[in-house]
């Protein structure tokens, strides 16, 4: 049967810190690291970071705690949690494993460049102050065919092994040692990068916020990188959380994950962005930024090839643990409602992403001249639709099952466990979750679809 131990248990986190991490695990990642610094220098620094905290306050926390409450609660995968609330609603949940289906086909991609970097480290070939020249080794990289596409197949069969182990074997025991290391090296690097000549311009242009940049492009984007940073509203947590036991503190739990992960983001923009200013780059210069800020960084540092193969290590290792998180939902769903073995699953569904991410690959080399929606190419729009369109409609489809059809005063009952722990900040929570959640959300929807 599905999901089992061999007691005939379903399987559960180990320890109570053991799922803070691996959702912290699957929260921290690529999206933190690689993609927050470039969205916001691609939407004028200081105002998305505003519009961002604003998003993460009205609808991070919120999410957060509704998805674990209805994975604890049913015990059971995206979409079988929402069917259990109501049949009605199953296809929710579905939207959800489409969502991590599109999301991990071109996260692999990214990954695989992380790869591609670390060997770089070792190889010395990263050692060069020049900006530019980072930016043409960069280009070179992920303009090419068959060499991005083997270090993309590389990234996936490694998510898809550790997958394979399972729940505690695989993906708990290697968050706990590689999220603190992880944090460290990022705290050190953020150190070097703010005190690099001419950094100033880069923390001001992150922090302080330029108003008339705030426009409903901004705003969706934003709103995007909340669900995407946080894993949110594609079902992940609710999967996390059906291997959780009865008595975690789940308030907690929802305070904690996003505050690590939004401390992480922050900590990535102040390594990224002082960097661009420092090296005369551009902050709108797109995905590469990390890659192509990061090793004149480095470069700058004693020990600096040493720092960029341990760091490169590390931003690989925070990729893995979200992307085992993105197949985790979707295999789970597989192999809880097919009844097929964890293996077949995960093997098949790999192999599919694997060919959609050829594609998404493709597109920044012999397929750049197809665009799809409003102008981006493959890859730019399969992240499009699915940070900025799946996930926050899977967040508003979640208001609505856990707000109206479940009901806010159940919800709070299982948050609560029973009452037996405190969540002082319930009603206030119902009231976000019931009303400014969906009506958030809406707003922007309908905003950006006017233009
Ligand atoms: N949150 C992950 C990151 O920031 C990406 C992710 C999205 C993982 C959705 C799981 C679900 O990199
Ligand atoms: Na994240």
């Amino acid at each position: 049967m599905a999901n089992l131990n061999q007691d005939g248990q379903r399987e559960q986190w180990g320890s109570k810190i053991g799922f803070i991490l691996a959702a912290a695990g699957s929260a921290v990642g690529l999206g933190n690291l690689w993609k927050f610094p470039y969205m916001a220098g691609k939407n004028g620094g200081g105002a998305f970071v505003l519009v961002y905290f604003i998003m993460l306050f009205l609808v991070g926390f919120t999410l957060m705690l509704a998805e674990i409450t209805l994975g604890r609660k049913t015990q059971l995968n995206a979409i079988g949690a929402y069917r259990k609330i109501s049949k009605k609603w199953s296809w929710v949940g579905a939207l959800g494993v489409l969502a991590g289906f599109i999301i991990l086909s071109y996260y692999s991609v990214v990954g695989g460049w992380v790869i591609n970097y670390i060997v770089k480290s070792f190889s010395g070939a990263l050692k060069i102050a020049d900006a530019d020249v980072l930016g043409g080794m960069f280009g070179n990289l992920i303009s090419g065919t068959t060499e991005p596409i083997i270090y993309h197949a590389i990234f996936m069969l490694i998510t898809m092994i550790i997958v394979i182990g399972g729940i505690g074997g695989g993906i708990e025991k290697s968050s706990k040692i590689l999220m603190p290391g992880l944090f460290i090296m990022i705290v050190i690097i953020a150190l070097r990068a703010m005190t690099l000549p001419g950094a100033v311009e880069g923390i001001k242009y992150l922090l302080v916020p330029n108003f008339s940049a705030i426009n409903i492009g901004v705003i969706l984007d934003a709103l995007g990188q909340v669900f995407f940073s946080l894993s949110l509203g594609m079902g992940c947590m609710i999967t996390y959380g059906s291997y959780l036991s009865k008595d975690t503190n789940i308030p907690e739990s929802a305070t904690v994950i996003p505050l690590i992960d939004t401390g992480v983001a922050l900590l990535a923009g102040l390594i990224v962005l002082p960097a661009v200013f420092a090296f005369g780059y551009e902050p709108s210069a797109g995905p590469g930024l990390l890659f192509i800020t990061l090793p004149a960084v480095f470069a700058q540092m004693p020990l600096g090839t040493l720092f960029s193969i341990l760091f490169f290590f590390l931003v690989l290792f925070a990729a893995l643990s979200s992307s085992i998180s993105l197949l985790e939902v979707c295999v789970s769903y597989v192999v809880d409602e097919w009844k097929i073995k964890r293996k077949v699953a995960v093997s098949g569904i790999g192999f599919a992403m694997f060919l959609i991410g050829i594609l998404a690959s493709l597109s920044f080399g012999r397929l750049s001249n197809i665009t799809i929606i409003g102008g981006r190419n493959i890859f730019d729009s399969l992240d499009f639709v699915a940070s900025n369109i799946l996930l926050p409609l899977g967040g508003l489809l979640l208001c609505i099952v856990v707000g109206w059809i479940w009901g806010t005063d159940k919800a709070i009952k299982e948050a609560s466990n029973d009452g037996k722990i405190e969540f002082k900040l319930a009603p206030f929570w119902a009231i976000l979750v019931k009303w400014v959640g969906p009506v958030a959300i809406s707003i922007v929807f309908i905003r950006s679809l006017l233009g």
